[in-house]
């Protein structure tokens, strides 16, 4: 299903894969057993949009800068678009990382190959909180929200963090950020301590997953 540089992702395949065509299984019994599959599994059972992964290229700096140059997507992120030049650092220490590590926080591009947004791991960059830990991150523009690309990018870049030997991941979410929340959920995060971000002193909760 997943490619090193690029994979495409939908959802429902890997749990109806092993449903095989037998002649004695009626419809019904094919229903029932793909609902009891379904149960408790944590992502949506809607499909999910096609997306690829790639590690940020210089461009991907100017990409982004543009795509997250909005309040919306900035209100938890220090609430106000960052300098080109913070995705300038950004992107270059995410291809470190890839070069490293094997993993970083990958530019997500959708269907037709336009940058959305990010999604992927990297080591947690502050002193304060999960410090040593690797950090699973999303964000998108605003005008691809509410469609699956970060749960469809997530699932993909959780398959590569198992490739790479990662054993955990940790979220750190902004108490009042319930979409980032949600996304959390969705991968099947368990909500663990809550911790005070220095600058803001805003309520930051850690989400925590063993691969
Ligand atoms: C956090 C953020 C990435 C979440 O984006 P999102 O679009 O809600 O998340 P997903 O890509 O997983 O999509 C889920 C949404 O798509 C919908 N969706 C459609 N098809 C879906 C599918 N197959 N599977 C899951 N969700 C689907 C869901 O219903 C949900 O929308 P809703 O909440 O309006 O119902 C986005 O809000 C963002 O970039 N915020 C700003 C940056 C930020 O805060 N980053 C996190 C810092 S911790």
């Amino acid at each position: 299903m997943c490619s090193e540089r690029g994979s495409v992702v939908t959802a429902g395949s890997p749990q109806t894969r092993n449903l095989r065509a037998d002649g004695h299984w009626t419809w019904a019994v094919y229903a029932a057993v793909l609902v009891d599959r379904l149960k408790g599994c944590p992502v949506t059972k809607r499909a999910l949009p096609a997306v690829r992964l790639r590690v940020p290229t210089h461009e991907d700096a100017f990409a982004w800068h543009e795509v997250f140059a909005d309040p919306d997507v900035m209100e938890f992120l220090g609430g106000r678009p960052a300098e080109l030049s913070v995705y300038m650092e950004l992107t270059a220490r995410q291809r470190r990382h890839d070069a490293e590590l094997g993993h970083c926080l990958w530019t997500l591009l959708d269907e037709e190959d336009r940058v959305v947004g990010f999604t992927g791991a990297q080591p947690w960059p502050h002193e304060w909180g999960p410090a040593g830990e690797t950090e699973i991150g999303w964000r998108l523009g605003r005008g691809y929200w509410g469609k699956g690309y970060v749960t469809a990018a997530a699932l993909t870049a959780l398959d590569r963090l198992r490739a790479a030997g990662v054993k955990d991941v940790v979220a750190m979410v902004d108490a009042r950020n319930e979409r980032s929340a949600a996304v959390a959920r969705r991968l099947g995060m368990e909500p663990a301590e809550t911790l005070t971000a220095p600058r803001s002193r805003r309520p930051v909760r850690c989400y925590r997953l063993a691969l």
